[in-house]
């Protein structure tokens, strides 16, 4: 099925983001394998990353890694009923697999463990948690008759975390090899936006009862993206080394911009409310006394704008 046309500069989002509609053929015929050609993994040998930068590295691998987890709770819910949805998600679980390769190089290029043998020993760590979570999903899915509004949203919600988390530590890594392997994995998130976006404002508007669902759903059950499967101190440096100081702040506002546009979702500072549940004193102060910085987002903007 062609999804409907939508203009790509959506006047809802105004100057801040530019959608392309998302066509499922499109995706079908584009989608693949992140292209590594001519990306030096030895690179990180003689320039290895700073310590507090690889470490937000190991997070991305394993949350990346940990997609097939999801998909497997998704496939036990109503978007098992949607074709277009099980295509996306086919196409999409792909590609992430391929970002936690790419970045399981990277940490093997930094002498680490990486890939199977340590999503291995996440899956182990997670234990019951991950053998129940099906359940969980099923009960949920069950629940409402807007669960595709939720995970719609819900996905919307992550990958721009995702895609905000990933500008933010090419910028503060500032290594030409990470930069050119993140802009790639970007271009891939920014399709996965699309989706999200386009099929959760397809769900959310036009119906009171699913924007109200979602709105409760998202403020009782939404955290970062990670932040449920990686330890607490994990999460906590993520946020701090991403999303502190004046550059942190331009993407927790912008992020929160974006879903404040979603209908009926205006208001509920997601990522405000994940500073200062994850971040340390410090950042939480480093962020309230940034102010706006509308020359920075623009930088940052201006980041995903090339990646996409
Ligand atoms: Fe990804
Ligand atoms: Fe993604």
């Amino acid at each position: 099925m062609i999804r409907t046309t939508q203009s790509s500069s959506d006047p809802g989002i105004g100057d801040e983001e530019e959608h392309v509609a998302f066509d499922l053929d499109t995706y079908k015929r584009i989608t693949g394998r992140l292209d590594l050609a001519g990306i030096d993994f030895d690179d990180f040998r003689e320039r290895p990353l700073a310590p507090e930068h690889l470490r937000v590295v190991r997070f991305m691998h394993d949350v990346e890694m940990h997609t097939s987890c999801y998909l497997r709770n998704l496939l036990n819910t109503k978007a098992h009923h949607d074709p277009d949805v099980t295509t996306f998600l086919t196409m999409w679980n792909f590609e992430e697999y391929w970002h936690g390769e790419a970045l399981a190089r990277v940490l093997e290029a930094h002498g680490e463990v990486a890939g199977e043998a340590r999503v291995g020993t996440m899956r182990q760590r997670l234990g019951w948690r991950i053998t129940t979570s099906p359940i969980l999903w099923m009960g949920f899915s069950a629940s409402t008759k807007h669960f595709l509004a939720v995970h719609m949203t819900f996905g919307a919600i992550n990958e721009w975390t995702t895609q905000g988390g990933y500008s933010r530590l090419l910028q503060i890594a500032d290594h030409p090899t990470l930069t050119d392997l993140l802009k790639r994995i970007m271009k891939q998130e920014g399709r996965h936006i699309d989706y999200y976006r386009q099929t959760a404002i397809e769900h959310l508007e036009g119906s009171k009862a699913a924007q109200r669902t979602t709105r409760w759903m998202i403020k009782a059950l939404w955290s970062p993206v990670g932040a449920g499967v990686m330890p607490r101190d994990e999460t906590t440096h993520l946020v701090d080394a991403l999303f502190s100081g004046p550059d942190g702040r331009a993407v927790i506002d912008r992020i929160d911009r974006r879903v404040d546009r979603l209908p009926g979702l205006d208001g509920l500072g997601l990522m405000d409310g994940a500073l200062r549940t994850y971040g340390t004193p410090t950042s939480i102060d480093s962020v309230r006394r940034a102010g706006s910085t509308p020359a920075r987002e623009r930088d940052v903007l201006r980041v995903e704008a090339k990646a996409s």
